[in-house]
């Protein structure tokens, strides 16, 4: 097939901030956008040459971008796998329908990784209260129950300590057919970053190291703090699951790190991924201009780190006392800003991030560590009065 060059179009199902970086990339190329997205506003929408406003499972609104676009692809994986489908008949669809199968069912997913002899929590289905018992017993306690589909950072999640709190916590996922997952404590959280390109040749981004609060990711370094073996291993597990799936574009894979030197497979994500926003700068080929060669057929690029890198995130709590004062981040000489400009802000909404650069990563992490204490500092009000 041949290449889609500069000049053509891309067109983008979601326009959240993977889309807004993704478009920031692309025209820096001379490629030309094309947003669709529920909300005209939306992140990526005003940057877009075309936009087009309309629910993301609407098959007519997806039809109309691909009229404009060269190639399609996704800023999130809850797309309906069968509107990919019905959208792959009029253009190249990258990743396809068939990889968001199995990727945007928890479940689905977990059965891949089986099948592939992967690593993983132990996990079981539940789709009744009958089902539920049996299942928590199966994986033990502590454990998660996630619902089978559209969860992120952290949502659709419940923690269950107890037999006796399973109905409850299910009820706070609205019932809904789920996954329960024993509950694990990790040493660390990494992820791999890779891309696959039409050949199927995979290029590795710098594994990230990743701390979360709340179950949303709060800062992501590199290079990771792992044993060489264990990086290569993580990066086999990720080539595997990649050409397994026949994906085409960047995809991230998260993982525990297990106190006993094992590595458990947590999660695929078939896109960029926030935990590679650190590339957006530190490296000589970001995860967002990566995606873009993969998809329209072109050569991957050089993926090295430049320079060891932190990378925070801005939530909208941070918002609660109106915008936060950059000046505080601002005064740090290697820190760049990167605002997503979404409207509005609210707690856990990814607003932005911060990269810090430096010789050294330690140093890096210490002036995130500076800038987020600082920042929430600089809110007068304070985070457990957010409800009042
Ligand atoms: N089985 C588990 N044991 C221990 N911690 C877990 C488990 N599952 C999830 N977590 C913690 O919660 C975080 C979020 O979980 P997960 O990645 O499943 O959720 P998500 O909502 O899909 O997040 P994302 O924003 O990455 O899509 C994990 O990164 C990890 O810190
Ligand atoms: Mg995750």
């Amino acid at each position: 097939m041949n290449p889609i060059w500069p000049g053509g179009t891309i067109g983008i199902i979601g326009g959240g901030q993977l889309a807004r970086m993704l478009a920031l990339e692309a025209r820096r190329m001379g490629y030309r956008i094309a947003v669709l997205d529920p909300d005209p506003e939306g992140s990526a929408m005003r940057l877009a040459d075309i936009s087009v406003t309309g629910a993301l499972d609407s098959l007519e609104a997806a039809r109309s971008l691909a009229e404009h676009s060269d190639v399609i692809t996704l800023d999130t994986e809850h797309v309906p796998a069968e509107l990919l489908e019905r959208l792959e008949v009029l253009k190249p669809v990258r990743p396809s329908s068939n990889v968001l199968r199995i990727v945007q069912d928890r479940f689905e997913q977990r059965r891949f990784l089986e099948a592939q002899g992967l690593p993983q929590v132990r996990n079981a289905p539940v789709s009744s209260a009958e089902s539920l018992r049996a299942a928590a017993r199966a994986v033990g306690f502590p454990c998660v129950i996630k619902t089978r589909r559209s969860g992120y950072d952290g949502k659709g999640q419940a923690r269950v300590d107890r037999e006796e709190d399973l109905g409850d916590a299910w009820r706070t996922l609205g019932e809904a057919p789920a996954v329960i997952e024993s509950f694990v404590h990790f040493d660390r959280e990494i992820s791999v970053l890779l891309a696959r390109d039409l050949g199927g040749n995979i290029r590795f981004h710098p594994i990230a190291e990743n701390s979360h609060r709340r179950g949303i990711l709060h800062t992501s370094r590199v290079p990771a703090r792992i044993p060489t073996e264990l990086a290569r291993q993580a990066e086999q597990f990720g080539f595997r699951i990649a050409s397994a799936l026949g994906h085409v574009g960047m995809m991230a894979i998260e993982l525990f790190l297990m106190r006993d030197g094992g590595l458990l497979v947590n999660e695929i994500a078939p896109r960029t991924h926030n935990s590679g926003h650190y590339s957006f700068g530190a490296c000589a080929t970001s995860q967002f201009e990566q995606h873009i060669r993969a998809i329209c057929g072109l050569p991957l690029g050089d993926p090295s780190l430049l320079r060891p890198a932190v990378m925070l995130n801005l939530l909208g709590d941070l918002w609660r006392d109106g915008s936060p004062n950059w000046r505080t981040v601002l005064s740090h000489p290697t820190a760049r800003l990167h605002l997503y400009g979404k409207s509005p802000a609210s707690i856990g909404r990814k607003m932005g991030h911060i990269l810090i650069l430096s010789e050294d990563s330690d140093e890096a992490e210490e002036i995130a560590q500076t800038i987020a204490f600082e920042l929430e500092q600089s809110v007068a009000i304070p985070l457990e009065r957010r409800s009042e």
